[in-house]
């Protein structure tokens, strides 16, 4: 243990850090280090692993699982590996492996799955405080470098505050606040509370990242006038739109191409690829009825690389974004852009949006039959189609470790939110 030689807190944020706003967050089986490649390569500035079972990373009986989630190499950085665990002398000795080649160790307790309750560990530790207190105590107090913890919230915003200084007392050296309680998953996802990351934030002496609806670049600033958190992570909305942090919205193709590339270089699970691929490609699904069976029946890299190879060749190669009347960016089908999911509300307000629109089409006696997949407000998507899809998608491709957690892609936010627009 060398306590003397590590930075602390906002030392820690600005000398390894360097004051890092765009954080690419933690995702099982997507934030892997190719993915992290591309993603610094288009603005993040800091990026975490996937979540790591500690158990299971130091058991000698699981080589194949140590293989598959941690790989890394000295370009990677500034890095953050995560960890789940409840038990502090397990995830210590699962931080020892990796403290060499990377700048924190965080623990995750905001993992609201299923197998998380069943395996004690992620949001359902939030109800054992002192084993909380322990598992980043013992790490603060013997690992050469900072601990970090990333949260959900609780319904009551004094008790996250309270849990909050908790963890700081523990040694955490910066917190990750996901404004989403515990029970915000799946269908019951809704947006996440950046006013509780605000009062987190004022009450806290460690830097805060901010989590939960970010859609496009802008949002990062707009959080940050917000809440004041030091940095924002993305997890959705850099995984629908690689380049997110740089503020761009390319073609998927662009993307997906440049992404298989680094694949050729780094050798990555068949399943993240397609996983990936699955998310750039989004919005063109629905105009290409067979892709989704092409991407799931392809077995090998090399076929993933053909599909995207042949797609590449159906889109235009520059791109304008237009602007609708209200200043909303339109993006075409080919280009990356989020991934509209529809809470029960929005959708009573888009079936409102689009009865007006139709009965505003039929006595303007306009034509406009081409379906808006995008952002646009009077985006006619078809959109019992599109959830159908990321229905089936979210069936089809379930990991040992359940990634589904959370979708945070809403339209009512869409509605509501100004400042997309002119920028
Ligand atoms: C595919 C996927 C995998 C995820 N895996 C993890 C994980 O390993 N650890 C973690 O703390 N959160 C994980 N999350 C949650 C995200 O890090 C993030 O907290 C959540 O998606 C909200 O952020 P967003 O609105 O930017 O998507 C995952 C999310 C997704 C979509």
């Amino acid at each position: 243990m060398s306590q003397s030689r590590k930075y602390q807190s906002f030392d820690f944020y600005r000398n390894v850090l360097k004051n890092a706003k765009y954080i690419l967050a933690p995702m099982v089986d997507q934030s892997e280090y190719a993915w992290r490649v591309l993603s610094r390569r288009y603005g993040a500035q800091v990026c975490y692993t996937p979540m790591i079972h500690a158990k299971m990373f130091c058991d000698e009986n699981h080589k194949q699982y140590q293989k598959e989630v941690w790989s890394t190499d000295s370009d990677d950085r500034p890095l953050i590996v995560q960890f789940c665990a409840n038990d502090p002398e397990i995830l210590l000795k699962a931080a020892l492996k990796v403290q060499d080649h990377c700048d924190a160790v965080d623990l995750n307790l905001g993992c609201p799955q299923h197998i998380a309750r069943r395996g004690h560990y992620g949001a359902f530790l939030q109800d054992d405080w002192d084993l909380i207190y322990k598992l980043i105590n013992t790490l603060h107090e013997n690992l050469d470098i900072p601990v970090t913890a990333k949260i959900r919230i609780f319904p009551e915003v004094e008790k996250t505050i309270k849990y909050a200084k908790m963890i700081e007392n523990a040694g955490a050296q910066l917190l990750t606040v996901h404004g989403r309680v515990r029970d915000q998953k799946g269908h019951k996802t809704e947006l996440a509370d950046w006013e509780q990351i605000r009062r987190v934030k004022e009450e806290l002496k460690i830097p805060v990242i901010a989590n939960g609806n970010i859609l496009y670049f802008e949002d990062i600033r707009r959080c940050i006038e917000v809440t004041g958190v030091d940095g924002v992570m993305s997890a959705e909305g850099n995984l629908y739109n690689p380049a997110i942090f740089a503020g761009v919205n390319l073609p998927v193709w662009q993307l997906a191409n440049e992404y298989l590339e680094i694949c050729k270089m780094i050798p990555t699970k068949i399943a993240c690829i397609r996983a990936h691929l699955f998310k750039i490609y989004r919005p063109a699904l629905p105009y290409h009825v067979d892709l989704r069976e092409q991407f799931s029946q392809a077995n090998t890299f090399e076929e993933l690389c053909k599909i995207s190879e042949e797609l590449k060749g159906q889109y235009p190669e520059n791109t304008v974004i237009q602007k609708d009347e209200t200043g909303y960016k339109i993006f075409p089908y080919w280009i990356c852009q989020p991934n509209i999911r529809l809470t029960e509300n929005a959708k009573k307000n888009q079936e409102e949006l689009m009865r007006k629109e139709k009965l505003s089409d039929e006595n303007n006696k306009s034509t406009n039959d081409e379906p808006q997949v995008g952002v646009s407000s009077k985006s006619s998507l078809k959109i019992e189609e599109l959830e159908k899809e990321t229905e089936s998608h979210n069936e089809t491709n379930q990991t040992p470790i359940d990634i589904n957690f959370g979708i945070d892609l809403m339209f009512e936010y869409n509605l509501e939110r100004s400042n997309n627009k002119d920028s």
